[in-house]
């Protein structure tokens, strides 16, 4: 069978990763949730004193990530310098560190390859803000996924209350219009939708309706 890679790209909380781990099970592709890896450097910062702010410093410190992805039961697991680091990446202050080192160039540099790799030899839906721009160029299926700031913040921050993160909605709200400003606005493979990406909106969808509009989507490009 022919290789497919899909790129699902688009703001937080746009519902990426939920769509994209039941697509996944669905066709049998491997998921790659690349904001996992740029998570995992702001958490390597952080857990190391780090400035997030200092992109130099957080240039000069790369060679020592050894940033691994395994697969649990079909699940993405990341591995940082041996530990696995798949529940810490997900607290809030991480979120914030990943979008200010993802702005920068050396960073992007470090985990294009690692990225591009994956998708060699195997069907993939890689999720992220510039795969169907930057990373896969020429991925057969791409889909741009966007919604109002204030459901996309309402979802994150059910998610972060079932992971026991105490959290208001105001300031999820504020991280997801400064993250949006961040991640739009760099000048490094800033978030954009490609010129040949279907745009989704999913402010008034549910789950369900949200990927049933993905999978016809992909159905269509696949026949
Ligand atoms: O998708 P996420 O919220 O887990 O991503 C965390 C941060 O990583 C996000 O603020 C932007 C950045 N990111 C990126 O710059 N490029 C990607 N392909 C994926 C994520």
């Amino acid at each position: 069978m022919k290789n497919y890679r899909i790129a699902l790209d688009g703001p937080s909380g746009a519902g990426k990763s939920t769509i994209a781990k039941r697509l996944s099970a669905e066709l049998g592709f491997v998921y790659v949730d690349t904001g996992a890896m740029y998570r995992t450097i702001g958490l390597y910062c952080l857990q190391n004193n780090i400035d997030t702010a200092d992109e130099q410093k957080v240039s000069s410190v790369l060679p020592k990530i050894k940033i691994e992805l395994k697969y649990v039961d079909g699940e993405q697991r990341i591995i940082l310098n041996g530990a696995d680091v798949s529940s810490e990446i997900r607290m809030n202050e991480v979120s914030m560190a990943a979008s200010k080192v993802s702005a920068y160039k050396e960073v992007r540099k470090f985990l294009l390859d690692a990225q591009r790799n994956v998708a060699k030899e195997q069907s993939v839906i890689m999720d992220g803000r510039d795969i169907g721009t930057v990373v896969l160029p020429d991925a057969e299926i791409k889909i741009f996924i966007v919604g109002d700031a204030t459901v996309r913040a309402k979802r994150r921050h059910k998610e972060l209350l079932e992971k026991g993160q105490n959290i208001s909605l105001q300031e999820v709200l504020e991280d997801i219009i400064t993250r949006d400003h961040n991640d739009t606005n760099r000048a490094e493979s800033p978030l954009a939708q490609a010129d040949d990406a279907i745009l989704l909106d999913t402010t008034y969808k549910n789950f369900e309706q949200a990927y049933a509009s993905v999978l016809e989507i992909v159905k269509s490009k696949m026949s």
